[in-house]
């Protein structure tokens, strides 16, 4: 059955919107940061085991009903079971990850309206524009308004074009491009004075920082970077053709995933050490290296600075990557909104773009507006506490309340040898009881 929305016209096209759905700011802005404050290796570590046993199960669970419903995540839900209130309960908890995507995306965009306004700052310094520079680079309300709107504008145009002609095309030229631009940058970095003590400081745990904040900060990276909860990837499952063996895609998913963020670590961290020995300080008044956008706006820019001309080609690049990883995350984020609207207000596709564009833009310009007083806030809500809970609930559902043959059989489509496989052996277990206690006892431990 072909989705009413659209499909991906190969599962190369679905692996490029999905990896650049995951592939974000996430990686290569909130990984490197969590690991700088976080014991470095220890962090990757932990990092690293929960994305592949907590949520790459859940990644599956999601692209899986996903390509079984063709719905959005408040009629899969609902559909998943025969028992009335456990699918009303479904459909509340679909209609409340609509709300935490649309939160998302509210600070999302502003962070990524930030990565646009410092990509022009070498175009303004070159033109000698100095009240442009200033205006790029501090913060005010309508430069943060301003630049998410331009972001969400840029986003929808794309989203406006469909599945295949807008994201599938737009991530099949972008992800190559987020490859090479970031390759190339790590291995610049790398080869720069300083960068070998950043190499050790991210590779080899120096302190043992275990805490449970480190745990749970793991934990959301992990289902924020594989955009897990909020149906981006139940959306996209539902573009994908009955011959997708789905284990194996969101497996490549998984691994894009993680490589993108230990490679963001090794570009940024070095990048840390480098502005170091150009005489930068990299540390806070606490000794721990900065972190988040001090890392990104102070740091960076002030290393750039000191390198010339080179510099300015440098920033433009680094920010030009950054741009890229978040349009192709906003896409995705976009495109679960106007499923939505389509499926809940029977609008048309450009309709629903519209509409999407419009409550997104007003919920950033509102973060913007009260910035201090929302923005963690959101940050925190959305991502730390909402996204693994949906997580949970997607295991519930899919591994509690799906009838197992019909999983079996949706999940055979394109695996054959499904029934024989170790796959089938562990997962159905592992999401019925490993990942829910896993998700449960995190939250416990905090
Ligand atoms: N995965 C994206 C990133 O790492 C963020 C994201 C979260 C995108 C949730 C979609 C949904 O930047």
């Amino acid at each position: 059955m072909a989705a009413k929305h659209g499909n991906f016209k190969t599962s190369f096209g679905f692996l490029m919107a999905a990896a650049g759905s995951a592939v974000g700011l996430g990686n290569i802005w909130g990984f490197p940061s969590n690991a700088a404050q976080n014991g470095g290796a220890l962090f990757l570590f932990i990092y690293l085991i929960l994305a592949f046993l907590l949520a790459y199960p859940v990644l599956v669970a999601e692209i899986t009903i996903g390509r079984y419903s063709k719905k959005s995540m408040p009629d899969t839900l609902a559909s998943l079971t025969d028992i009335k209130y456990l699918s009303i309960v479904g459909r509340c908890i679909g209609h409340s990850s609509i709300i935490v995507a649309i939160l998302i995306n509210g600070f999302y965009m502003i962070v990524a309206g930030w990565m646009l306004a410092y990509l022009f700052i070498p175009f303004m310094q070159f033109f000698s524009m100095p009240d442009a520079e200033i205006f790029l680079s501090s913060q005010s309300v309508s430069r943060d308004a301003g630049f998410a709107v331009i972001f969400v504008i840029i986003s929808s145009a794309v989203i406006y074009q469909g599945v295949d002609k807008g994201i599938e095309r737009a991530s099949s030229v972008l992800m190559p491009l987020l490859l090479i631009l970031l390759l190339g940058l790590t291995v610049y970095v790398l080869c720069q004075d300083g960068a070998v003590k950043g190499v050790a400081l991210y590779l080899y745990p120096n302190e043992l920082h275990f805490s449970a904040a480190l745990i749970l900060n793991a934990l959301g990276q992990a289902f924020f970077s594989l955009s897990l909860g909020v149906g981006v990837m139940l959306i996209y499952g539902s573009y994908l053709n009955s011959d997708a063996n789905l284990p194996k895609l969101a497996a490549q998913v998984t691994l894009i995933d993680v490589s993108v963020a230990f490679l963001a670590g090794l570009l940024i961290i070095p990048a840390m050490t480098v502005a170091e020995s150009h005489g930068l300080l990299i540390h806070d008044t606490e000794g721990l290296l900065l972190a988040g956008p001090d890392l990104i706006f102070q740091v960076l820019p002030a290393l750039f600075d000191t390198m010339g001309w080179g510099g300015a080609i440098v920033s433009v690049i680094f920010f030009l990557l950054m741009v890229v990883a978040a349009l192709t995350s906003a896409f995705s984020i976009l495109e679960v909104v106007t499923v939505y609207f389509i499926d809940t207000l029977s609008i048309s596709r450009h309709q629903a773009g519209l509409l999407t564009a419009i409550i997104n833009s007003l919920v950033s310009i509102i973060i913007a507006a009260y910035f201090t007083e929302l923005f963690d806030l959101t940050v925190f809500f959305s991502t730390s506490l909402m996204q693994p809970l949906l997580g949970l609930m997607i295991c519930i559902y899919c591994g509690w309340l799906w009838h197992r043959d019909t999983c079996l059989q949706s999940l055979a489509e394109g695996y054959p040898e499904l029934r024989s496989s170790l796959f089938w052996k562990v997962w159905p277990f592992y999401l019925r009881f490993i990942c829910p206690l896993l998700i449960i006892s995190c939250f416990f431990y905090n």
